[in-house]
């Protein structure tokens, strides 16, 4: 294979680097690129650019191969849990069983958030969509905390508002629950374990205890490791992007959930369902649907359909189309959108358009209903992709401040007017 490129701009002839990773993927290397030949390259949405090296995440979407740290998530989600998991996305190793313990104790002690965050929760309106009110609250933790403003701090100090981060996070996800249904807040427990204690935030009432089923708590873990990392997408990026001006990391974590929320990204798994509902409502007509997705004047999509890089199958919809079965069967409930699911993804896998354009289901296309079994309301589904997706934002603002990466500039090409005189508003 070639250790460089050449590139003939007219006359002139250019080499550029050839990057090559531990797996063999190979990248042009085109950071001189301007200042040696006047050009930049055009690239929208990213589809063919590298923005970083990375040693966090690996995979490969043609052959459905997903990796954190070298470990195959098939194992990670079979074998292991979600604090494991995030401890091995942020400071690269599995835990010993000694600092597993270390870790998840001290993920513990800092469960509790400032009274005074009450205040934000009792001023949101009981409809604020809850991905806006814990994207705010997320960023309020650098008010209370301010020395995470600076995020050169030494190492211990930035792996305290790491694990302040991660022990917060499932009380202001679960409190801002409760205030969408105008329910008094439910308090950590510490004993318990970090899946266990989020469920009971949740579920438990004043009035009464809520009994934590394993099966959840189990379903609940592997949903967790699925999302925990998926290199540069559309979040992660703009985690990455927002830490690259030295924001702290509770800011740069908040305008990553603000990315996450779109249908496109995080919040397909809610719009999933809604459209599941909705197909289940007209009549559960799947041709009907499946036209509609092909027609390029109707604005719907199949949603949990498609992904930017896995074009073969994605591998963690294989794991959880397997884990929302055995969940509903445990729990001895059926969910009519289920069938509705299983036949869409069928007619859909064999059909012309989405073969060709390698559509497949990812990772929200089942991920919903299982959601949907555990008892989690629809407006929360994307909130628990940012309860997974955290440690790998964690690890990724980390090796890129680890880096001393540069900050995220991308250039443009202007298409705009050329320069004219302004003229007075009178003679216009
Ligand atoms: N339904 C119908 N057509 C689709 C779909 C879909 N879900 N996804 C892609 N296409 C078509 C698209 O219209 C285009 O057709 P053509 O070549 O004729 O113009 C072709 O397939 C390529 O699509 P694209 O939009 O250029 O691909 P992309 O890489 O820019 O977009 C995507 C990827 C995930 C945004 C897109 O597939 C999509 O909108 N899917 C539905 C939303 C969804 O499930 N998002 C969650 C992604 S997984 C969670 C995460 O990690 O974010």
């Amino acid at each position: 294979m070639p250790d460089h490129a050449e590139l003939r701009l007219g006359d002139a002839s250019y080499e550029l680097p050839v990057v090559v990773g531990t797996e063999q993927e190979r990248a042009i290397d085109i950071t001189n690129l301007r200042s040696a030949t006047g050009h930049i390259t055009l690239d929208s949405g990213y589809k063919n650019t590298g923005a970083t090296t990375s040693a966090i995440t690996y995979l490969d979407g043609e052959a459905g191969i997903l990796r954190y740290r070298g470990y195959p998530i098939e194992q990670l989600a079979e074998k292991s849990n979600f604090l494991e998991v995030a401890h091995l996305l942020i400071y690269g190793e599995l835990p010993t069983k000694e600092a597993m313990d270390r870790f998840s104790h001290e993920i513990s002690e800092h469960t509790l958030i400032h009274e005074d965050m009450k205040g934000f929760y009792n001023s949101f309106p009981t409809y604020a969509h809850p991905m806006g009110v814990v994207a705010s609250v997320t960023t309020s933790l650098s008010t209370f905390y301010p020395e995470s403003l600076n995020p050169h701090r030494s190492e211990d100090k930035i792996n305290l508002t790491i694990k302040r981060l991660i022990a917060k996070f499932p009380t202001m996800a679960a409190w801002a629950f409760k205030n969408s249904i105008g329910h008094p807040a439910v308090y950590p427990k510490n004993k318990l374990g970090y899946v266990e204690n989020f469920l009971h935030m949740m579920f438990a009432l004043p009035t009464d205890d809520y009994e934590i089923d394993p099966v959840v708590v189990n379903a609940m873990d592997k949903l967790l490791i699925l999302h925990a990392d998926h290199e540069q997408n559309c979040s992660t990026s703009t985690v990455r992007l927002a830490g690259s001006s030295q924001a702290n990391l509770y800011a740069s974590i908040s305008a990553g959930i603000v990315a996450l929320w779109g249908p496109l990204h995080g919040g397909a798994n809610q719009a999933v369902i809604e459209m599941l509902d909705r197909i289940r409502e007209d009549g559960g007509s799947i041709d009907k649907w499946i036209e509609r997705a092909k027609d390029k004047n109707d604005p719907f999509r199949l949603m949990g359909f498609g992904h930017r890089v896995y074009k073969n199958f994605d591998p963690r919809a294989k794991i959880i189309k397997k884990a929302c079965d055995d969940l509903l069967n445990k729990l001895g409930m059926k969910d009519p959108v289920l069938d509705i699911a299983k036949k869409l993804e069928e007619v859909a896998l064999n059909d012309p358009y989405f073969v060709e354009r390698k559509l497949y289901p990812n990772v929200d296309f089942y991920s919903g209903i299982m959601y949907r079994a555990m008892g989690i309301p629809q407006d929360m589904f994307t909130v628990m992709f940012a309860l997974g997706r955290l440690p790998g934002w964690i690890a990724q603002w980390k090796e890129m401040v680890a880096n001393k990466e540069p900050i995220g500039r991308p250039r443009q090409v202007y298409i705009g007017p050329n320069e004219r005189n302004y003229v007075n508003i009178a003679d216009r």
